[in-house]
């Protein structure tokens, strides 16, 4: 187990940017982490536990200690002809759990590739690109009451799941710490390529999980900044849902809304184009900006604040707003 006090954590945010933590633990299996949980001073301290911090904002240095896990490994649990059950730390980098998948020939997750992060943060937002979700695939996930101290191994039903939500999500309501998630992939994969693009992409080329993978990064490398090159938090909105009405609303004025059916007759309209049209696509206010690629994704050029961050995105949120009478949410949670 790790213990620093004054730790920066620019390192452990994609935004790159450089707060501190008054205390950094990082701890490699669940009976450390038992440990911390049942710690008097833990206890008292305000706490957040996180992953690569690739869907964090810190708007603020953080008064309290961030947990980070470093349980890793991938192993077979079960298996039989058509199927496998890979049970992986929560510490696993998801995108090396994906390009393991992809050579070993078990399906499920290769619409997922090249999402940063790691596999107990993907299991937490329910990550989901290219039509598939993390949820897909989930058969079971371990996870730490934080006030009882102790395990459980929720369901897929447990979970919760539904667009980037899970019962994890609001640490206040549901206090648990994932320590392992178990994924049930197939040996006979059937290829999920309704996202027109990726369809596009791999046109006139033999479709196995290798070729849908590399689809989908040379996809992503196209759209969405790199966080190694550009501090970025990937989409920071979800896509707002709205009434039939209030699409319709819409519609008259812009034709050529994009749009998914969504449950109930509700319509998912894409925030990225909701911002495109509100002029900010390619907008740079000092250090922050909207890139010029992808509307959703808000970049940090080098020195920005999260303050100056949170700030832009308010803009955006209130333009959105004002013209088009919808609400954006942040995908990106705030820690201040
Ligand atoms: N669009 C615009 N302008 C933009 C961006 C998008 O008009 O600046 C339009 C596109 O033309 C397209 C539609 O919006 O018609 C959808 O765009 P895209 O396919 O790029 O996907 P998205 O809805 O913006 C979501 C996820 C992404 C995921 C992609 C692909 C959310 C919040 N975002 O973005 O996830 O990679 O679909 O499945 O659901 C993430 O969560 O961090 C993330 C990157």
């Amino acid at each position: 187990m790790r213990i620093e006090q004054n730790v920066s954590l620019e390192k452990y945010n994609t935004f790159h940017l450089p707060v501190k933590t008054r205390w950094f633990i990082e701890y490699e299996n669940e009976e450390d982490l038992h440990k911390i949980l049942r710690d008097e001073y833990f206890q008292e301290c305000l706490s957040i536990h996180i992953g690569q911090g690739s869907n964090l904002l810190f708007v603020n240095d953080y008064n309290g200690i961030v947990l980070h896990s470093l349980i890793r490994g991938i192993e077979v649990v079960a298996e039989d002809e058509h199927s496998v059950h890979l049970r992986i730390g929560a510490g696993e980098v998801w995108d090396d759990v994906v390009a393991y998948a992809v050579a070993k020939g078990w399906g499920g997750i290769e619409n997922l590739s090249l999402i940063p992060g790691e596999t107990g943060a993907a299991a937490v937002q329910n990550i989901g690109a290219y039509g598939r979700e993390i949820k897909d695939v989930i058969e079971s996930v371990e996870a730490w009451n934080q006030l009882t101290f102790e395990k459980h191994t929720f369901t897929v039903e447990e979970c919760e799941y539904s667009y980037r939500q899970s019962r994890f999500k609001n640490p206040h309501q549901d206090p648990h710490i994932i320590t392992y998630v178990t994924l049930k992939l197939s040996k006979t994969p059937v290829f999920h390529l309704e996202y027109g693009a990726l369809k596009q992409r791999l046109e006139g080329k033999e479709v196995n999980l290798e070729t849908i993978r590399e689809a989908v990064i040379s996809i992503r490398r196209e759209k969405l900044p790199a966080p190694t090159v550009l501090g970025n938090a990937g989409s920071f909105f979800m896509n707002p849902v709205i009434t039939a009405g209030q699409f319709e609303e819409i519609r008259k004025q812009y034709p050529a809304v994009p749009s998914y059916p969504e449950e109930g007759g509700k319509v998912k309209v894409p925030a990225g184009w909701l911002i495109e049209q509100c002029g900010f696509k390619g907008q740079r206010h000092g250090e922050v900006g909207c890139y010029d690629k992808q509307a959703l994704v808000l970049v940090n050029y080098g020195n920005a604040t999260g303050d100056e961050i949170a700030l832009f995105a308010e803009e955006i949120r209130n333009a959105v707003r004002e013209r088009f009478g919808i609400e954006l949410i942040p995908e990106v949670k705030y820690i201040a």
